[in-house]
């Protein structure tokens, strides 16, 4: 089974990034990838209006979207909203950059194998809130980055790409966080790009396994 996002012939390879913060990460797929070999971010949405990624977002000319809990009765609906405004921009792929909020299972079935997530850790190691701290606090000599489908779980879903960050003897929170976050930068436009051109697979013996063809 391949995964279903793939470009398709002709128009671009449409992606929807949603960040609840900084959006560090959305600049990098700005940088790397908006606007060539087919690819193009067509929205930006947030669940928090005070997110910088919507400046970030603005400032590229990316059309934003904000979805606070408070619009809406309950995070159902608001998920609803967002998966609406989704499906209208025909995105082929949903990346979540540091969106904090753990999206319902209605809008992960609507969108299955077409969500992938960044986190800062090798998962499953240190999933869920600081993840650099929780790899701090446990004294690790080594954590890293996971890029994977999102599913109903909490950082869980098949891993597509992992790479290592040492922890070096002595290093503060400061300098693991901006060591993991360049490693975020570079893997997380590498793992779209490989979605984009259809080398991502899921195993058809293993749903948990992805497989990426050279
Ligand atoms: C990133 O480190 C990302 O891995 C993390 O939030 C940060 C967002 O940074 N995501 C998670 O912890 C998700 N479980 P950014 O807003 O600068 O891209």
């Amino acid at each position: 089974m391949s995964s279903s996002a793939e470009k398709g012939e002709g128009g671009p390879f449409r992606l929807i990034v949603l960040a609840s913060g900084n959006g560090s990460n959305l600049q990098a797929i700005i940088d790397d990838l908006h606007g060539r070999d087919g690819i193009e971010v067509v929205g930006v949405g947030s669940d928090k209006p005070d997110a910088f990624a919507l400046e970030r977002a603005q400032s590229a000319g990316i059309p934003t979207e904000v979805f606070p809990i408070e619009d809406h009765p309950n995070r159902s609906a608001r998920d609803d909203a967002m998966a609406d405004w989704t499906k209208g921009l025909e995105a082929d792929l949903i990346v979540l950059a540091g969106y904090m909020a753990l999206l319902t299972p209605g809008f992960i079935e609507r969108f299955r194998n077409r969500v992938i997530n960044v986190h800062p850790s090798l998962l499953p190691s240190f999933p869920g809130l600081d993840a650099i701290g929780q790899a701090i606090d446990a004294g690790v000599r080594v954590t890293g980055v996971t890029v994977h489908f999102v599913d109903e779980g909490t950082d869980t879903g098949p891993v597509i790409l992992q790479r290592p960050v040492e922890v070096a003897p002595g290093m503060g929170r400061d300098e693991l966080e901006e060591a993991i976050h360049a490693v975020e930068h570079a893997l997380l436009p590498e793992a779209i790009g490989m979605i984009a051109t259809g080398r991502v697979r899921i195993a058809d013996e293993d749903p948990n396994r992805v497989i990426i063809d050279q």
